[in-house]
C-alpha cells in the first residue's frame, strides 16, 4: 500500500478536526481505573486507536467503536488481567500508558518494553524511577518487565524533563495512592490537560500549581465517564501547512487557536494570514503567495511542537530565504530530511539543527515515511512537488491520522491511498533525478 500525491491546486474549504490521537490513547488507558461503561466522542479511527482497543480487549475490556459517529464505548467491568503481551506492547510506545492504571487497579503490571516510531532512543527511565519512588518493585528479565506494589505511596515526584508519557502514567497511578502526590516539572500539553479533565470527571482531585506542578489527592473509587476529546492540534497543523504550501485558504471549524500559538506565530511571520473563527473557535487561514523562510526550535508546550517540526520543514523548502530548525525534544527526528532531499529540497544538518535553503521547485519522488509526522511532512511536500510523489511506509500515516488523505482531497488536494504498487523502476530514479 502507498499514498499517491500529485501537485495540487490551492486548497480551499472548511474542515472539522477529530479528537487528538495523543489524548485518546492515554484516556483509553485511564478507563482501566474505573469499572463500568465509558463513552468517548470524536475518536479518530487511526490505527494506533485500533491498537489500543486490541490492548484493552486483551485485558478483558469490552469495546464497541462506531467509525461513522466516532463514538467509542469502553466497558471495563470485566477487566481481569494485568499482563500485556509483548507483541501488543511492541507495536506502539503509548502501550506503556497502561502501566500506571494497572498498578492502581491490580497493584501489578507485567509489560514488555514498548515500540513505536523510530525517533530516538525514547527510554522510559522517568516512568520507572518515579514508580519506584511510589513503592513499585520492578523486575526485569525474560519477555516481561514485572512490576508490583503492596500499596502505592503518594510522593513528591520530580521530572528532570517534562515528559508527556511519564507525567500521564504517574498521574494515573497517583489518583489511587492515598495522600497527596506532586509531580514537579510536569508536562502541561493540551492532551495532558484533557486527561486531567477526564480524571476529574471520574472523581479524582487534581490541581495545577504554577509554573508546572500537578497536585493529586488519591481517591478510592473512580467512576466511568462520558467525554468529548480535545481536538487534534497536530491534525490542524497538517491542514494549515497543506493550505500554506498550495497557496490556499482553509477554515478549521473546531480548531483551538491557543493550542497552536507559537506555530501560528511562525506561520504569520512567513506572511500567511491567520484569524480566529467566529466566537473564538476555529482558525481561518489564507496563504501568502510569497512565503518567507522562518527559523524555529522545538520545545515542550507551549513551545513549538516537535510533532509539527517535520511538516513545518516541508513548507520551508519552498520559502524564500534560509530557515534554521533546531530539534531539541528528540535526538533522531530528522530522518525525513533524506526523503525531502530526494524531492529536490536543499537541506544540510549539523547536530540537532537543519539548515533549509528555499528552492523554486520540488519534484515528485518515491519516498519512505519513517514516522507518523514524517509521513505528514512528505505528503505536504508532495502537494507542491511537480509530478507525482509515491509515499510508502504508510503504516505510520495510518497510525497517526484517520483518513487524512480523504479530508485533504475534500479540500481539492490530489492525494489518494492505493493498494498496489505497479512500478517498473523507483520514481526517485525517474522524476526527481530528471527534474522534469
Ligand atoms: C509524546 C507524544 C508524541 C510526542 C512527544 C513529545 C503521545 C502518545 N505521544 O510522546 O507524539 O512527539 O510526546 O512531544 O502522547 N524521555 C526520557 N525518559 C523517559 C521519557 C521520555 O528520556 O522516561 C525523553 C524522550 O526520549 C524525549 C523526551 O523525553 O526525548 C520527551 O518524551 P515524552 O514527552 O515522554 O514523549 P512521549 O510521551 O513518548
Amino acid at each position: 500500500m502507498y499514498v499517491e500525491i500529485k501537485q495540487s491546486p490551492e486548497l480551499s474549504g472548511e474542515v472539522s478536526l477529530y479528537g487528538a490521537k495523543n489524548a485518546v490513547l492515554v484516556i483509553m488507558a485511564s478507563l482501566l481505573l474505573t469499572s463500568g461503561k465509558s463513552l468517548l466522542k470524536n475518536v479518530p479511527a487511526s490505527s494506533d486507536v485500533l491498537h489500543m482497543i486490541t490492548l484493552l480487549e486483551s485485558l478483558g475490556a469490552v469495546i464497541s467503536f462506531d467509525h461513522e459517529t466516532h463514538e467509542l464505548w469502553v466497558d471495563t467491568s470485566s477487566v481481569d488481567k494485568w499482563r500485556v503481551h509483548p507483541d501488543i506492547m511492541k507495536k506502539m510506545r503509548a502501550s506503556i500508558l497502561v502501566m500506571g492504571p494497572l498498578l492502581a487497579r491490580f497493584s501489578r503490571a507485567d509489560i514488555a518494553l514498548p515500540g513505536g516510531c523510530v525517533i530516538g532512543t525514547r527510554p522510559i527511565d522517568f516512568h520507572l524511577k518515579n514508580f519506584s519512588k511510589m513503592g513499585v518493585e520492578i523486575q526485569s528479565g525474560g519477555a516481561y518487565l514485572k512490576t508490583h506494589v503492596r500499596q502505592l505511596s503518594a510522593k513528591d515526584l520530580v521530572l528532570e524533563y517534562p515528559s508527556i508519557g511519564a507525567t500521564e502514567n504517574l498521574m494515573m497511578a497517583a489518583v489511587c495512592a492515598p495522600g497527596t502526590t506532586r509531580i514537579i516539572n510536569a508536562a502541561l500539553e493540551p492532551e495532558v490537560l484533557d486527561l486531567i479533565t477526564v480524571l476529574q470527571k471520574m472523581g479524582a482531585q487534581i490541581a495545577i500549581e504554577p509554573p508546572a506542578t500537578i497536585i493529586i489527592k488519591g481517591e478510592d473509587a473512580l467512576k466511568p465517564i462520558e467525554h468529548e476529546l480535545v481536538v487534534d492540534r497536530l491534525e490542524a497543523g497538517a491542514f494549515l501547512l497543506a493550505a500554506a504550501i498550495t497557496g490556499g485558504t482553509v477554515f478549521l471549524s473546531n480548531a483551538n487557536k491557543d493550542h497552536l500559538a507559537v506555530f501560528l506565530l511562525k506561520l504569520e511571520e512567513m506572511g500567511h494570514l491567520v484569524r480566529s473563527g467566529p466566537k473564538g473557535t476555529g482558525i481561518l487561514f489564507k496563504a501568502t503567495k510569497s512565503p518567507q523562510a522562518v527559523s524555529f526550535k522545538t520545545a515542550p508546550y507551549p513551545g513549538f511542537p516537535t510533532d509539527l517540526q517535520a511538516p513545518m520543514m516541508a513548507i520551508q523548502c519552498l520559502a524564500q530565504g534560509r530557515s534554521v530548525i533546531d530539534e531539541t525534544v528528540f535526538e533522531n527526528r530528522l530522518v525525513h530530511i533524506r526523503e525531502l532531499q530526494k524531492m529536490g529540497a536543499q537541506i544540510s544538518v549539523e547536530g540537532s539543527k537543519a539548515m533549509v535553503t528555499g528552492v523554486d521547485e520540488l519534484y515528485g519522488a518515491s519516498v519512505i515515511a519513517s514516522d507518523i509526522r514524517a509521513s505528514c511532512a512528505l505528503a505536504i511536500a508532495g502537494l507542491a512537488a511537480k509530478g507525482t510523489t509515491i509515499m510508502t511506509g504508510i503504516s505510520h500515516w495510518r497510525r497517526g491520522y484517520d483518513h487524512l488523505e480523504k479530508k485533504l482531497a475534500s479540500l481539492g488536494a490530489s492525494i489518494a491511498l492505493s493498494h498496489s504498487l505497479h512500478l517498473t523502476k523507483p520514481l526517485s530514479e525517474t522524476k526527481s533525478a530528471q527534474k522534469y
